[in-house]
This record gives structure tokens, sequence and C-alpha cells, in this order.
């Protein structure tokens, strides 16, 4: 039973603000994800919650009691590292095992724990090897295993699958998810990679420069985005983002384009639209019309793009839709799907 609470949170290095009026709480046994581009601070955030940075100012507790003062290994948090930080002179099983020795648990049950953790993420054939001696994807899961050999109160993880390949990727975060849902315990996990914050959060929050931009479960932060850079952080690709004069019953585009729809309100806007909430139609039911700048054949699907103004707007269209560059097609938005932000600030603006 652990929550963490995070109070106006501020952490400076020198003069340099990372972190700024930070407040989260992270729910007993919840999985949270804290996504953002590099250097946003999402690894200060989760030092600070490890005791491994101290926050300039603010609060940090568990279970609602003060734990600034506390040092790191009397918190009880185990972490996960982008690097792993195994010890390269210690075998598999000596790696899994050294939290366990340094709270002075007694050899037969070490080796109880050791052969439970590692026979959950599937180590059991090679605890005697040395790290050296072990692919990337076995070092993460040694890493892994040492990290559950014991329940912590609190799991942090920091970019955790960053060092694998594509493949192996999608392999290690199932696995993460189900170790995750075994065992119960209250986890933050960093990374800037949204596919990964999407499948594995309770909850996501979203941030940028110190600042949580969004805090929601994935389905509220993709359907529901708060501003333009969590839109355009958040799915694959990215939302479509066009800068827009909006005059009269239509909507112009940088260059000209005339796009009609008609906006929430005057001025400059920025448009926000998935590449699967728009289609290719005939030009009498397109928003706009544009020639194709390229075509892609994504196996399931197709995805066209072509240009507004100085920005590329992908559509994603049927499997077996074929096109040549430069031909003129219409493009048509679903209008429950569409978005507006305020060009200057981002923020949502609501129809
Ligand atoms: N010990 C430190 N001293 C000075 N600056 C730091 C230190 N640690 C991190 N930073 C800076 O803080 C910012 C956020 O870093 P970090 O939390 O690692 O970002 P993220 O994990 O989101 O990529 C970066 O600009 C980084 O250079
Ligand atoms: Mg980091």
């Amino acid at each position: 039973m652990t929550t963490i609470t995070l109070s106006g949170i501020d952490k400076s290095f020198g003069a340099v603000r990372i972190v700024r009026d930070l407040n989260l709480t992270v729910a007993d046994r919840e999985f949270l994800v804290l996504l953002g581009p590099s250097g946003c601070g999402k690894t200060t955030t989760m030092r600070m919650v490890a005791g491994l940075e101290h926050p300039t100012l603010g609060e940090i507790a568990f279970d609602g009691v003060r734990i600034n003062e506390v040092p790191t290994q009397r918190r009880d948090v185990a972490m996960v590292f982008q690097n792993y930080g195994l010890y390269p002179h210690m075998s598999v099983a000596q790696n899994i095992a050294y939290p366990l020795k340094l709270r002075g648990v007694p050899a037969a049950e070490r080796e109880r724990l050791v052969a439970r953790a590692a026979e959950r993420v599937e180590l059991t054939p090679y605890l005697a090897r040395m790290p050296r001696e072990l692919s990337g994807g076995q070092r993460q899961r040694v890493a892994l295993a040492r990290s559950i050999v014991r329940k912590p109160r609190v799991f942090l993880m920091d970019e955790p699958l960053s060092n694998l390949d594509a493949k192996l990727r999608v392999v290690a975060r199932a696995q993460i998810k189900h170790l995750a849902q075994e065992l119960e315990v209250t986890t933050i996990y960093v990374t800037h990679d949204q596919v990964e914050a999407m499948t594995l959060a309770h909850r996501v929050a979203v941030m940028r420069d110190g600042v949580i931009h969004q805090l929601g479960a994935p389905a509220e932060i993709y359907n529901d985005p708060a501003d333009a850079f969590v839109a355009g952080f958040i799915g694959n690709p990215a939302m479509n983002l066009v800068d827009v004069e909006a005059e009269g019953a239509g909507v112009r585009a940088e260059g000209g384009l005339a796009i009609a729809l008609a906006a929430p309100r005057p001025g400059r806007l920025t448009l926000g639209a998935r590449a699967e909430d728009m289609r290719i139609v005939p030009a009498s039911e397109a928003h706009f019309q544009a020639p194709v700048y390229t075509f892609e054949l994504l196996g399931e699907a197709t995805m066209a793009t072509v240009m507004v103004g100085h920005t590329l707007v992908a559509i994603k269209a049927p499997k077996d839709l074929r096109l040549e560059p430069d031909t003129r097609i219409g493009v048509r938005f679903d209008p429950a799907r569409l978005f507006w932000f305020d060009a200057a600030s981002g923020a949502r603006v609501r129809a």
C-alpha cells in the first residue's frame, strides 16, 4: 500500500529551473507513466522520488508521510535504469540477489527468491552467466529481476526499454505489463516513447519543460488532448496540426489554402486532426484539396501526405488504395474528431 504525493515540487540546478511547481498523486498500485521529450525533467522527478535528488521546494510523501529527509535506502523503492546498472563482476544470480544481501536476507531464502524472480523473467538458464555473456534483452531482464526480487513499496523505472531494438522492446513491454499486473506495486515509469506510455499506463502525465501538461488515462489523452503539445506528442503519426487564420465561414492555411471548416472563433488558430480521422473523398465532398506529396504502403493501411503551407498533413487511407505523387485529392475531416487550439499559447479552444 503506497500512495505517492508530490506537492509543489520545484527543482533547480544552479539558476536553471528544471521542474516547476509539480503536483501529482500516484494512487496505490497505480502504474503511472511520466511521458515527455528528452530533457523535460522526467529522470530528475523520478530521482527525487527515489531520494537521489532533493527538491528545491515542495514535499514528497508516501501514504501522506513526508519523506523529503528520508534517505534512499530507507524509502523502500526499487529502481530499473536505462543502462541497467548491473555489476559486471557478479553473475546473474549475484546481481539479482544483491538487494536481498544488502538487507541481510539469509542465503537459503535468497536463493529461493532469486530462483523465483529469474523464473518470472525467463532467466533461469542464465543464472551462472556474467553480464558480459548476455544479450541486451537478457541484461534488461536481469535488471528487472533484481528490482522484483523483493516486494518494494514503490517501483521506479527509467526508460528500461530504450536500449532494446524495436522487436525486443515489444516483447519486453508486454513482460513488464504482465509483471506489473501480478506485483501490484505503485509504479512510476519514465519514458519519451508515447507508445510505451499508452500501452503500459493506468494514467499518463505528459510533461514538457518541467511542467505537466496533462494527466489522464491513455484514452483520455488521445481523445481529448488538453493542448497542442499533448495533441502533437501522442499518436503515431502524431496529430496533424495546421496553423490557420479563421475568417468568415472558413479558415485559410498558410500559403492561402482555403479549408471549408467553421472555426469556433476568429483569429489565429491551430487546427488538429489525426490521420485516421481524415478521409480521401471526391472534390464535391472535400473540406480542402491538395496534391499528393508522398504515398506510403503500411501493410494494414496506406498513408497519403499532402502539403498544407509548410506543414505535412498525413491521411490514413484503405490498404488497397494506390495514388501517384502530385495527384490532386480531396480531403474531408471527421467533424466530431476535429480539435482547435490557440495558435499562440497552444491552449485548447473548445467549439
Ligand atoms: N545534476 C544535474 N546538474 C545540472 N543539470 C542537470 C542535472 N541533472 C539533470 N540536469 C538537467 O536537467 C534537465 C532535465 O534532465 P532530465 O530530468 O534528465 O530529463 P529527462 O529525463 O526528461 O530527459 C536537462 O536539461 C538536464 O541537462
Ligand atoms: Mg531521462
